[in-house]
């Protein structure tokens, strides 16, 4: 066998690709702390989120590609990290020092579950690893301190408030503060501002991603909302039926208006699922949320049923994500969860790719 060299493995290397990012690891920078023993070879891939839906697989494939072009290599240990990329946005630094991305969770109307799915997918990118903040900002109905099981008032450290920290994730809602029939009264202008200051009061600490629940429609308060913070990319909340899906083109709508990406679309209560027997009961010609992301050009990110224990555990302050007695439940919505983070993985690569946009502006 030829002398095992450092070039040779990295060479080998490029035969794996990054599925998402469409190139090879090595380009992509991901091999790190590559040491060669002997016959021996032992390295790290560095990936950009800890939540990669195709992590396993990108190990085996490294393993795979060395021994096939380096035969007579002699043991091949590879460890997997992760370093959460980052949205540069001009306004993250002053707004959200520490938070490397921001996505907020959106729909075109109320109680289609866009809670739910903010719960779940911060709760998922938490058991994933990821360091997650999880804001609510759902003036309308608050529902976060509820889903999440979480009471009292937040501490204060300074004059900034301290997130509270349940199922792996920090926690702050507008419920917290302010009396729910209150804040019916609150106007654009008046939300901006103060979204803002809340948002910049919280010692978030440092994290990969801080997760939004935003208000449900797409009024002028959400489109302040979603000019005021910013943010990397927004999932969109539909259910199956047509209206629904309309108003899921209004979000998709509103955030095009303002240069937000939309990472995809989530299709809540696809179908219903019997928790006794099992069946699978397609109450809402299901399929809708698949078609209408094609139609917008956006990825689809998976489908939850509807199904009892979901709303159980939203009760109970249990998120499904964290429940130990619904694995397959919450196996969907860790799933979708990592499909939202493989997509800010995208977007920053895209952008780190093209950072023209922002210099030819100066
Ligand atoms: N897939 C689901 N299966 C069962 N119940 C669900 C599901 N998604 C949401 N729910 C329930 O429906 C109600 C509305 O969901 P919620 O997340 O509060 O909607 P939104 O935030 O859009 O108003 C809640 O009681 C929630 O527990
Ligand atoms: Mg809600």
């Amino acid at each position: 066998m030829k002398q095992l060299t450092e070039a040779g493995v990295l060479e080998a290397l490029r035969a794996v690709k990054d599925p998402d990012l469409h190139r090879d690891i090595v380009a992509l920078n991901f091999v790190k702390d590559l040491a060669i023993r002997g016959n021996d070879v032992s390295f790290t891939i560095e990936l950009t989120t800890p939540a990669c839906p195709v992590r396993d697989e990108l190990k085996d494939a490294s393993v795979q590609a060395i021994r096939a072009a380096l035969p007579g290599v002699g043991e091949v240990a590879v460890a997997m990290t992760s370093k959460v990329t980052q949205h540069d946005h001009a306004q993250r630094g002053s707004v959200l020092p520490g938070v490397k991305n921001t996505i907020a969770v959106a729909s075109g109307k109320g109680g289609v579950g866009k809670s739910t799915v903010a719960v779940n997918l911060a709760v998922a990118l938490g058991r994933d690893g990821a360091k997650v903040g999880l804001v609510d900002l759902d003036m309308y109905g608050p529902s976060i301190p509820l889903m999440m099981g979480v009471t009292g008032r937040p501490g204060m450290s300074g004059n900034k408030l301290l997130p509270i920290e349940k199922w792996g994730v920090r926690v702050m809602s507008i419920g917290f503060l302010v009396d729910p029939m209150q804040a019916v009264v609150w106007r654009g202008p008046m939300v901006s501002g103060a979204v803002k200051q809340f948002m910049s009061d919280v010692e978030w600490g440092e994290l990969d991603y801080l997760v939004m629940d935003l208000p449900p429609g797409t009024g002028d308060i959400q489109l302040t909302l979603v000019q005021t913070i910013p943010l990397t990319g927004a999932v969109v909340v539909t259910t199956p039926q047509d209206i629904s899906l309309a108003d899921a083109l209004k979000a998709w709508k509103m955030f095009e208006k303002v240069n937000v990406p939309v990472l995809g679309v989530v299709e809540n209560m696809s179908y219903y699922l019997c928790a006794q027997c099992g069946h699978r009961e397609e109450i809402f010609d299901t399929g809708g949320g698949r078609r209408t992301a094609g139609e917008l050009g956006v990825p689809f990110l998976g489908e939850i049923p509807l199904y009892t224990a979901i709303r159980v555990s939203g009760d109970k302050g249990t998120p499904i994500a964290a429940d130990d007695a619904a694995p397959a439940q919450a196996d969907i919505v860790r799933k979708i969860a990592r499909n939202v983070a493989a997509q800010v993985s995208i977007r920053n690569a895209a952008r780190a790719a093209a950072p023209a946009v922002d210099i030819q502006l100066m």
